[in-house]
């Protein structure tokens, strides 16, 4: 089992103090970040027994995808900050192990260097120029994306802990521009994204969109309304407002609201094979890891990546195992605690 506070601090060491803080820090006061560290590991579980549990498999589909497991790689920009490989050897770890990866539009990889490694979802905002929002879904569903993932909860980046004096190069690199960067206001993020945006990005591109950044069941209702196939319960990973409930508290909700409709998915400090048993406990039917992919990316490249994607997975099959669960669809909340359920 992989210890991941090693796996971070050994990334500290090899990586420059401003690449380090800007993967590791949150918003604001980071109150959210640490209360969501903590979170999963309160949430308690009450196994199942005297069920065969033999044969039993954490293996999956979403959105009609086969996966050998319900825990894929979540989006984040420049990752070839973390390792010359980038988002390609993210990829090819993804692809490795049977997950999936969810490519950042802030990528610093060409999106059709990715494609060429195997199936992958693209994440969008919706930027303040919607043409060059479309030009890369137009290159992302040439590249062979499967979904749009759009992160529903970012109108403006919000103000994050920084290392010392930044040397970091711009990090808003968008794969269908190649080498133009965020500096040009109009591809900055969209202060006025709209249901519309979701309804014309599924129309036009024929993926299904997921929408990533909902907290409440009114929030996730809007989103399915406007057309999304899935949310991703997320605080991006205590990145965006300060604050805001740690992501196994909101879950619950959000999964009785439009479970029944869509599939939903979850992420925020989820770092052991318990904390994926319980997500999925909770409602939702996959985990989108963030930071540890990094940590394993730096000190590790794409084989890092792979062995720690494989590590979750057996976990994940251990915890399912051991609560008396043959498949992650058999996982209920009768597995949580009253506490919590
Ligand atoms: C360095 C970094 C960059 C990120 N970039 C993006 C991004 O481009 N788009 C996005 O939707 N979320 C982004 N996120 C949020 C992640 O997709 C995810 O919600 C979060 O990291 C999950 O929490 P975890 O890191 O605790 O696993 C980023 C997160 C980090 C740490």
């Amino acid at each position: 089992m992989i210890d991941h506070e090693l796996l971070r601090r050994r990334a500290q060491e090899l990586l420059p103090d401003d690449v380090f803080g800007y993967f590791d820090g949150g918003s604001g006061a980071e109150v959210t970040l640490a209360r969501e560290a903590r979170a999963w590991d309160d949430v308690l579980l009450e196994p199942r027994v005297l069920r065969d549990v033999s044969g039993a498999t954490v293996a999956t589909s979403l959105l009609g995808q086969p996966v050998a497991s319900p825990v894929l790689v979540a989006p984040m920009a420049a990752q070839r900050l973390a390792h010359p490989s980038g988002e390609v050897g993210v990829a090819v770890a993804a692809r490795d192990s049977g997950s999936l990866m969810v490519l950042s539009m802030r990528s610093s990889t060409r999106v059709e260097d990715v494609g060429q490694v195997g199936p992958f979802w693209q994440q969008l905002y919706v930027l303040q120029d919607r043409g060059v929002t479309d030009e890369v879904v137009e290159r992302a569903t040439a590249a062979g994306a499967l979904a749009l993932v759009v992160t529903v909860d970012t109108p403006v980046v919000a103000g994050k802990r920084v290392g010392l004096p930044s040397a970091l190069p711009p990090l808003g690199i968008v794969p269908a521009l190649d080498r133009r960067v965020v500096t040009d206001e109009r591809l900055q993020q969209a202060r006025d994204v709209g249901p519309r945006d979701l309804e014309r990005l599924a129309e036009t591109s024929g993926l299904p969109v997921v929408a990533k950044g909902v907290l409440s069941p009114a929030a996730a209702r809007d989103c399915v309304a406007a057309g999304a196939s899935a949310v991703v319960v997320s605080t991006h990973g205590g990145r965006q407002l300060d604050g805001v409930v740690p992501t196994p508290l909101a879950l619950p909700a959000v999964a009785d609201a439009v479970g029944g409709e869509v599939e939903v998915y979850v992420d925020g400090g989820v770092r052991t094979g318990s904390h994926v048993l319980k997500a999925l406990a909770l409602g939702a039917q996959a985990v989108l890891v963030g930071r540890p992919v990094l940590w394993a990316l730096a000190t590790g490249g794409p084989d890092g990546v792979r062995v720690l994607l494989d590590d979750l997975t057996a976990q994940a099959l251990e915890a399912l195992v051991l609560s008396g669960c043959r498949s992650c669809a058999d996982v209920g909340p009768d597995l949580v605690h009253a506490s919590r359920r």
